[in-house]
């Protein structure tokens, strides 16, 4: 049921994103189906040659370990939702970047690109540097500044780090329960305390 929702909601979005005026949360979960594992893996990884990586510079990459330091730090929600969809535009375009039309992994990157496009314009396009916290302006700053490029990265580890840091950002507030989070984390930690007694 609200897997078809979501597909519909996709097609909506594709066709009409121009006109469509989306909240945030239905967008940051259009994006997250979309950033499901299956797809994840057949599109930057599958897709591309074996240890294939992309260079990008140090603030491209944002992993939960960073929001959790952040937080630490006092940074508001707001401001880190603001931050990590920076990074995750600049991931996307990392990506765009070295894929040539013909690549099977094109339209994944593209329609990943729309959906981001749709959250700056929709949500994001009016913070200013001062709205947000110090720490993720200046890291915002940096971000669009550098032109050095020195770590290398797998394509689908960029997507994965996007992924799982949308989920620490957006599930509280947009009142995702834990039992929606999709099949990754259980598929692959077998044993572990995913705590999801579902309800
Ligand atoms: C995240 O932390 C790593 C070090 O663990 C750092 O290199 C990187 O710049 C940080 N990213 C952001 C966006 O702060």
């Amino acid at each position: 049921m609200h897997q078809g929702y979501a597909a519909v909601l996709c097609v909506l979005a594709v066709l009409r994103l121009e006109a469509a005026a989306l909240g945030e949360c239905e967008l940051a979960r259009l994006l997250q189906d979309q950033l499901g594992y299956e797809k994840r893996l057949q599109y930057t990884k599958h897709y591309f040659p074996v240890g294939y990586t992309l260079r990008v510079q140090y603030e491209e990459v944002l992993r939960p370990a960073n929001i959790t330091r952040l937080r630490a730090g006092a940074a508001s929600e707001a401001s880190l939702r603001y931050l990590w969809f920076h990074v995750s535009a600049q991931a996307v375009q990392r990506l765009r970047e070295v894929l040539p039309e013909q690549h099977p992994s094109w339209p994944y990157a593209r329609d990943l690109g729309r959906l981001l496009d749709a959250l700056g314009r929709e949500h994001y396009g009016q913070y200013r540097q001062s709205d947000v916290a110090a720490a993720v302006a200046e890291l915002v700053q940096r971000l669009h500044s550098g032109e050095r490029r020195p770590k290398a990265v797998r394509p689908k580890a960029l997507l994965d780090n996007c992924l799982r840091v949308l989920r620490m950002l957006f599930q509280v507030p947009c009142r995702w329960g834990a039992t929606e989070s999709g099949g990754e984390a259980g598929s692959r930690r077998g044993g572990g305390g995913g705590g999801g007694g579902g309800g």
